[in-house]
Order: C-alpha cells, then sequence, then structure tokens
C-alpha cells in the first residue's frame, strides 16, 4: 500500500485509516460518513453485488471504517441482498476499537419505512446485538414480528425523517456514523445535506451495463464540492477520503 496523500509513505493494509476520527455530531446531529466501493466507471455491483469490486485494499477500509464508528447505518435493501450479519466483529477488531475508545462493537441500525425484511435475516441472528430499526409507526403496525427482533427508533408516521433519525442516534451516544449505503439510502442522505464525508475504493475495473451509481437518482440539492484528505494505491485499487465542503452560509 502507498499512501500518496497527505505526507507519502509506504504502509502496511493493517495501517490503512489506523488514525481515523469520522465526523462526530453536528447541528445536533449524528455525523455521517459514507463508505462506498465503485467501478472506474462509476458502477457499485457487478451481478447485482458488491463481492466482485472489493479487492484486499478494500477490505482493509471496510475493516477501518467499522473500527471507527459509533454506528453503521445501512438500508434495508443492502441488508437483504448482501445478506449482513450482526456486525460484533473479531476479536481483533473490537480490541481496535476499544483502544480508540469506542464501544467494542458498533451499533448496526438498519434502515427501513416498511420493515420489508424477514424476521429469520440473518441480521438478527445474535440475541446480545440486535439491530436498531429506524422505522415508521406504519412499519411497526405493518411487521411487528420484525419490529420485535430489533430495538425500535420511529422516526415518522409513514415514512422515515433522516433528520429525526440522526438526532436520536446521537442522543444516543452515537455521534458517528458510517453509512455503508446502499444507493438508495445514500440518494435520502445525500438529497437532504446529511452527507459529511466520503470514503470510496475505486476498484481498477469497468463494469460498463446499467450498473446502479453509489447515489441513486433523486430529488437532491445541487452538486456539493468535495475537498480530498487522503489517497492511497494498492494493486492499481484507490482508496479516496474526502469531506464535503459547505459554504459558510450553510452552517448558520
Ligand atoms: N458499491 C457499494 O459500495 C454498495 C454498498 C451498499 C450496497 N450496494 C448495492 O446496492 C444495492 C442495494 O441498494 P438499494 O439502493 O437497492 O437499497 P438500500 O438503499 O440499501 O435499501 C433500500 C431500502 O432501504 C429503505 N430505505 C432507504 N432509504 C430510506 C429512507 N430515506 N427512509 C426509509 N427507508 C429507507 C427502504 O426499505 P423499505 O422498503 O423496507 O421501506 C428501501 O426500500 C445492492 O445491489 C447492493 O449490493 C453497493
Amino acid at each position: 500500500m502507498r499512501r500518496l496523500l497527505p505526507s507519502p509513505h509506504d504502509e502496511s493494509l493493517s495501517d490503512v485509516y489506523g488514525d481515523l476520527v469520522l465526523t462526530g455530531a453536528v447541528d445536533g446531529r449524528s455525523g455521517v460518513s459514507l463508505g462506498m466501493v465503485s467501478s472506474v466507471d462509476g458502477g457499485a455491483t457487478v451481478a447485482g453485488r458488491t463481492a466482485d469490486l472489493g479487492g484486499d485494499a478494500d477490505q482493509s477500509a471496510f475493516a477501518a471504517l467499522r473500527a471507527s464508528t459509533d454506528a453503521i447505518l445501512v438500508g434495508a435493501g443492502t441488508v437483504q441482498v448482501e445478506d449482513y450479519g450482526p456486525a460484533t466483529g473479531s476479536l481483533e477488531r473490537r480490541k481496535r476499537r476499544v483502544a480508540k475508545g469506542l464501544a467494542a462493537s458498533p451499533r448496526l441500525v438498519i434502515v427501513s419505512n416498511r420493515l420489508s425484511l424477514s424476521a429469520d435475516a440473518r441480521v438478527f441472528a445474535d440475541p446480545d446485538h440486535p439491530p436498531l430499526l429506524v422505522t415508521s409507526e406504519q412499519g411497526v403496525a405493518a411487521r411487528p414480528e420484525v419490529a420485535a427482533r430489533g430495538e425500535v427508533l420511529v422516526c415518522g408516521a409513514s415514512a422515515v425523517d433522516l433528520v429525526v433519525a440522526l438526532e436520536g442516534l446521537a442522543s444516543r451516544g452515537l455521534g458517528r456514523v458510517l453509512c455503508e449505503g446502499g444507493p438508495g439510502l445514500n440518494a435520502s442522505l445525500f438529497g437532504q445535506d446529511l452527507v459529511d464525508e466520503v470514503f470510496l475504493t475505486v476498484a481498477p475495473t469497468l463494469i460498463g451495463g446499467d450498473a446502479p451509481r453509489i447515489i441513486s437518482p433523486g430529488d437532491g440539492h445541487g452538486p456539493r464540492p468535495l475537498a480530498l484528505v487522503a489517497l492511497r494505491e494498492h494493486r492499481s485499487e484507490l482508496l479516496l477520503h474526502y469531506r464535503v465542503v459547505r459554504p459558510p452560509a450553510d452552517r448558520l
């Protein structure tokens, strides 16, 4: 692995983002860091999955991001397609987190208006680490058997209000939130200008076809400029870390 920015030097894969501090709570809501992988032509999936996109560098970044966050935010679609399990993590990662002053495991937070998950999904497999289900009153009423498998945070009558959700997470001490997608959830966050930084792996591959981008089309505000914080390269994979640049007036 070569770190090109800031201060170029070689480093081992296990040191990637070793000193990382994710964006914390801002304006009463949790900070949101997006962690995604795409092909060079901007595709976010191969045959509907991410498995064939990320290499060793992406896996190292994925582990380091999970080792640095209070909570993992993920859409119900990604939980289903990627067959998410509990986010307990390996003993090594738990030690790494504790050394950073974090809880041993990050809280897994699933966003879903309709709670359209199976009550038997693997994500509910560890009763000691149930996911936090960010949903609506309608979702709980429609799928009580799913609601019962996790802790529920109701954030709206028929649809989740993501600002309310992020305020709720911040008030629970989950100030640093890593959003692992998918593109649908990312579109909702970006549409409300709730993304604070981006960790993007650019996989050295072209996909073509109709693969989704890392943010689905949706109603958003205009483009947001990004400032490059760090750039790493390993066997043609690029790890990019950007922070979102907001004009000073937006922060008043
Ligand atoms: N390249 C990458 O880094 C990456 C990362 C993650 C996923 N992916 C890929 O992306 C695909 C899945 O993405 P996706 O966009 O279809 O799914 P998604 O964003 O993970 O999930 C969509 C579902 O999440 C819930 N949701 C999303 N935004 C919401 C909001 N604002 N309020 C309430 N609920 C919300 C809804 O669930 P309900 O319908 O239950 O209400 C919605 O149907 C998969 O193919 C996966 O492999 C790629």
